[in-house]
């Protein structure tokens, strides 16, 4: 897709974690992009994620993805669509899946359908689905030489990741049935700044400015692969601008640490020793390590992370923390993180 043709951009779940960095990025990066913002303001939206936005090119509607009739007005009124909308906690998906079917499955469902309805009528508008690294199950911590590619098998652990598999496979099904022009992006975890208080690196970080222990699942061992949330903004816009249609790009940085390891970086930024440590009982089958192999997006389309390096990136996220307490505090009712992980043995 020829990026002076997308003027408009639709971006759903633009009031979350990184829904709402695309949209600062995209005002940073692309001054003549427009973005129309539609969001649920779910538990985990939050209107302050907005603060700062030009308003002159940035619509904010509130409302659901699962509306059809909504979902076709906005279509209607844009060039491209940037889909992040979603459940996306692990944890509450273990609580209840419900939601995450509704929105990640049937939510999606609803936005191809519209597109395929434009399609029909003329107007074929590119799709890109924010999918996850979560899709591919788990690797084995004693194989390092394994990571995820592109065709390593969909085998998603729990209900999040399901959900969003079943998202990301109706993609692939609507592009190669119906050959709408959707790209689908596969990302492992993100930090930086804007993240809900119940995701590990915001809990840890916020009960550690509160004086509280962190909680850590099982024996700290589970590897994630992380990547600065603008690394995974700056990634997404080039797929959206020149990946190829049908295609599923991995997106990760190279950096993959234990949780322990995080825990004991993240102490040592902020000056506390290993008594700030609560092992607790481990995550319902907790996938052991995620791994992302970025060759595709680093040859064919010649992205590289820029802001992951470590412990820079994690050293300005926890900055952010402390200085935006006022913000996060207003989001601690919606934190699950410490009840959920209740106390070990
Ligand atoms: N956080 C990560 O590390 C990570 C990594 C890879 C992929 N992803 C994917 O990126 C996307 C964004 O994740 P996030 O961490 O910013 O999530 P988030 O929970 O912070 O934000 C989700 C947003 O979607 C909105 N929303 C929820 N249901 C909706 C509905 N039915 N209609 C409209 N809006 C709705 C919420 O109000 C919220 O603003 C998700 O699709 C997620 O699966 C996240």
């Amino acid at each position: 897709m020829e990026e002076s043709l997308l003027q408009t951009y639709l971006v759903t779940g633009g009031a979350g974690f990184i829904g709402s960095n695309m949209l600062h990025f995209l005002q940073r990066e692309r001054p003549g992009v427009r973005t129309i913002n539609l969001d649920a303001l779910a538990y985990s939206g939050n209107l302050r994620n907005l603060d700062g936005l030009d308003g002159s090119r940035h619509r904010f509607v509130k409302g659901d993805i699962c509306d059809r009739a909504l979902v076709t007005e906005l279509v209607g009124q844009c060039d491209g669509v940037l889909h992040f909308a979603a459940e996306s906690h692990v944890d509450r998906s273990i609580q209840d899946s419900s939601p995450f079917i509704r929105t990640n499955v049937l939510g999606t469902q609803v936005i191809l359908d519209v597109l395929l309805d434009a399609k029909r009528s003329g107007a074929s508008k590119r799709m890109l689905y924010v999918s996850t690294d979560e899709v591919y199950g788990s690797l084995p911590l004693d194989r390092p030489d394994l990571k995820f590619t592109e065709r390593t098998p969909i085998d998603p652990r729990s209900p999040y990741a399901a959900s969003k598999a079943g998202g990301d496979l109706l993609c692939s099904a609507y592009a190669h049935t119906h050959g709408l022009d959707i790209v689908t992006t596969r990302c492992s975890n993100n930090l930086g700044p804007r993240q809900l208080t119940e995701k590990a690196i915001p809990l840890f970080v916020t009960n550690l400015l509160q004086g509280k222990q962190i909680p850590l699942y099982g024996d700290g061992l589970n590897v994630r692969d992380w990547l600065h949330v603008d690394d995974h903004c700056s990634a997404v816009l080039a797929v959206m601008e020149r990946g190829r249609a049908g295609e599923v790009y991995n997106i990760g940085g190279d950096n993959e640490r234990s949780n322990l390891e995080l825990v004991r970086a993240i102490l040592g930024i902020m000056g506390h020793g290993e008594s700030m440590i609560r092992y607790v009982e481990d995550r319902l089958g907790h996938d052991r390590r995620y791994a992302i192999d970025a060759t595709k997006m680093h040859e064919e389309l010649g992205w590289r992370p820029t802001r992951s390096a470590w412990p820079d990136a994690l050293e300005s996220t926890i900055r952010w923390y402390r200085e935006n307490e006022d913000w996060w505090r207003s989001n601690d009712h919606a934190k699950i993180g410490n009840s959920a992980r209740s106390k070990k043995g």
